[in-house]
Parts: structure tokens; C-alpha cells; sequence
């Protein structure tokens, strides 16, 4: 069976431009201690179709980096202060709110670690995957909508489909869960998926076989992915490049296999020295506070 579709994005004009380009973002927080800035200077882009891993140490501005694609950070506290985001050749950070209603679920689908903060556990499962469908699919006819739930329930692997529409999200497993998400992300057909450490809540062998849909999802289905993580050990494979955050700094970028063989900064290869193996309890990294300046400045408000 061939689920092959290729996403396009409504106003897109220009289908030579990259998917996602972000240019010099940065991204401050404002706190009771000062102002933080989380993101500094991050530049990179995601081409159509291709997968794309963000690895770094717990609070070095990967979910940060996330979810300022869609906008999702609340602002206040957060506050873009500077850079350029564009997806599919749109401005991001001129769309009114209408426009970012749409991009959020239609162009950039997102994926958590806590199946909580994308299932509402007082709806069943058809219920959560028909509203995104209604949203991002009108094409769609209510009356079609279970098939097509159906169908993506089976894509990511969920055993009988037809009988799980009923079931409120504590029925199922994590890993379960987490499939349903998956699912419900990619019925609105999404152009990217970003899964921010989808799996780290998850034990061993569920978080194996989460990787392995990932995997097995992008060759059936023309989508990028952003894949974030702490976690070297599960981008082999799966991302076709990687970029390496450090201190709200991408300090390596390049392709997958030459930053898994050959990383060239000291932080990457600190970070390869302690790949958790898939499955072991996120584990924490000693700082290396020796490499880059750090994240915290005092920005005066003057
Ligand atoms: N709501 C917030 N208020 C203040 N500071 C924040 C907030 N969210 C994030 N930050 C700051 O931004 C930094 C980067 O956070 P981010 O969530 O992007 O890290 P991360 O790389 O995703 O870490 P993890 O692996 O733990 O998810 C944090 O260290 C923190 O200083
Ligand atoms: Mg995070």
C-alpha cells in the first residue's frame, strides 16, 4: 500500500525554497532573576522531505527552538528578539493569528514526550483525531472520518484500530499513546513534524519500536521531521542531518554519520562519550561549562 502524499503548504508561491528557514533567532525569557536568553543566533533550515535531529543537554534550547517554528511559546515570558523564521517561504513572525491557527497542526505538526499535552484525557480517541481532521482537513466529509482515523491508527501500528475509537487515552499504554499522538499529528498532513523527545518517557523496548515507526513513517510519507533529543544514540539511521545545541547555540552542525564519526567540537564529542544507551533512564551530562560563554546575560533594560 502506497500512503504516499506530498504535503504542500496553501500560500506557498515558491517551491525552490526550503521548508523551514531560520535565520540568527534568538530567544530571551523573562524571569524574576533577569533576563535568560534561551536561543542565541540559531541558524539552520530543514529541506522538504528530509529528517533533521537536534541534540543537546537538558535546558541547551532545543524545545525552545521548537516550538518558536509555530509560535508556541507564551510571550510574555518568552520573547523573540531577534532573527528571521520562514516556513515554506511564509514569514512566521508577521502571520496574524488566524494564519498561525493553520500552520500550527496543518504545516507543523508536533509531537511531545508527555502524551498529556497533546491527548485530553475526557475525549476518546476518534473524538481528538476527527477535531484535527475538521481543522486541517476540510476536504475530508464527517462521514469519511472515521475511515480515515482508521487508517492512521493502523499506519502507526495500532493493532484492531476499528475497536480503539471508543477509548479514552488512560485505556491505552504509553507507547500506545504515544502512537496516537503520532497519528493525530499526521492526519492533519502536516508538511513537518517535530517530535520533541517523543520517547524519553517511554522504557526500552517501546522506545525502540517508537524510533522504528518514525523510521518506517518517512519512507511512507513525503514529510520532514525535526527530531529532538539528548539522546545520540537514536538519531543513527533516522536523521539525515544533525544539529548540535549547546548553551541556546547550535556549536555543531553537519551531516548525521560525519557528527556521529568525526564530531569536530569538544561539547559533541563529550556528548557521544555519554550516548545513554536507547532505553536507559535520561541521564544528565557533568556541564562542560569551559566551551561557550554562558547562556545567562544580564541584558539591561536601559
Ligand atoms: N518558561 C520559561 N521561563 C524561563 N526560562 C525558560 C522557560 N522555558 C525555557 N527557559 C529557558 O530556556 C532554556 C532552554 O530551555 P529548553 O526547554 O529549550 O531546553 P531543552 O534543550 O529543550 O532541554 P530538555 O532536554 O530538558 O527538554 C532553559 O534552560 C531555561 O533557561
Ligand atoms: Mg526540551
Amino acid at each position: 500500500m502506497n500512503h504516499a502524499h506530498l504535503n504542500t503548504y496553501p500560500d506557498s508561491s515558491e517551491k525552490t525554497t526550503p521548508l523551514v528557514a531560520v535565520k540568527n533567532l534568538s530567544v530571551c525569557f523573562d524571569t524574576p532573576r533577569g533576563v535568560v536568553e534561551a536561543v542565541r543566533g540559531v541558524t539552520f533550515q530543514i529541506g522538504r522531505g528530509e529528517t533533521v535531529a537536534i541534540v543537546g543537554e537538558s535546558g541547551s534550547g532545543k524545545s525552545v527552538t521548537a516550538m518558536s517554528l509555530a509560535r508556541l511559546l507564551p510571550q510574555p515570558p518568552a520573547k523573540i528578539t531577534g532573527g528571521e523564521i520562514e516556513f515554506d517561504g511564509l514569514d512566521v513572525l508577521q502571520m496574524s493569528s488566524k494564519e498561525l491557527l493553520r500552520l500550527r497542526g496543518g504545516g507543523i505538526g508536533y509531537v511531545f514526550q508527555e502524551p498529556s499535552t497533546s491527548l485530553n484525557p475526557v475525549f476518546t480517541i476518534r473524538s481528538q483525531i476527527a477535531e484535527s481532521l475538521r481543522l486541517h482537513r476540510p476536504e475530508i466529509p464527517p462521514k469519511k472520518r472515521d475511515e480515515e482515523i482508521i487508517r492512521w491508527l493502523d499506519l502507526v501500528g495500532i493493532v484492531e484500530p476499528a475497536k480503539r475509537l471508543r477509548d479514552y487515552p488512560h485505556q491505552l499504554s504509553g507507547g500506545m499513546q504515544q502512537r496516537v499522538m503520532i497519528a493525530m499529528a499526521l492526519a492533519a498532513h502536516p508538511c513537518l513534524l517535530v517530535a520533541d523527545e517523543p520517547t524519553t518517557a517511554l522504557d526500552v523496548t517501546i522506545q525502540a519500536q517508537v524510533i522504528d515507526l518514525l523510521k518506517d513513517l518517512r519512507r511512507k510519507i513525503e514529510m520532514a521531521i525535526l527530531m529532538i533529543t539528548h539522546n545520540f544514540g537514536i538519531i543513527k539511521g533516522l536523521a539525515d542531518r544533525t544539529l548540535v545545541m549547546f548553551k541556546g547555540e547550535i556549536v555543531e552542525h553537519g551531516a548525521t554519520d560525519e557528527v556521529l564519526n568525526r564530531p569536530q567540537h569538544p561539547y559533541t564529542r563529550a556528548l557521544l562519550e555519554c550516548i545513554p544507551r536507547l532505553g536507559v533512564k535520561r541521564r544528565r551530562l557533568a556541564t562542560i561549562e569551559d566551551f561557550l560563554p554562558s547562556r545567562y546575560h544580564s541584558i539591561s533594560a536601559g
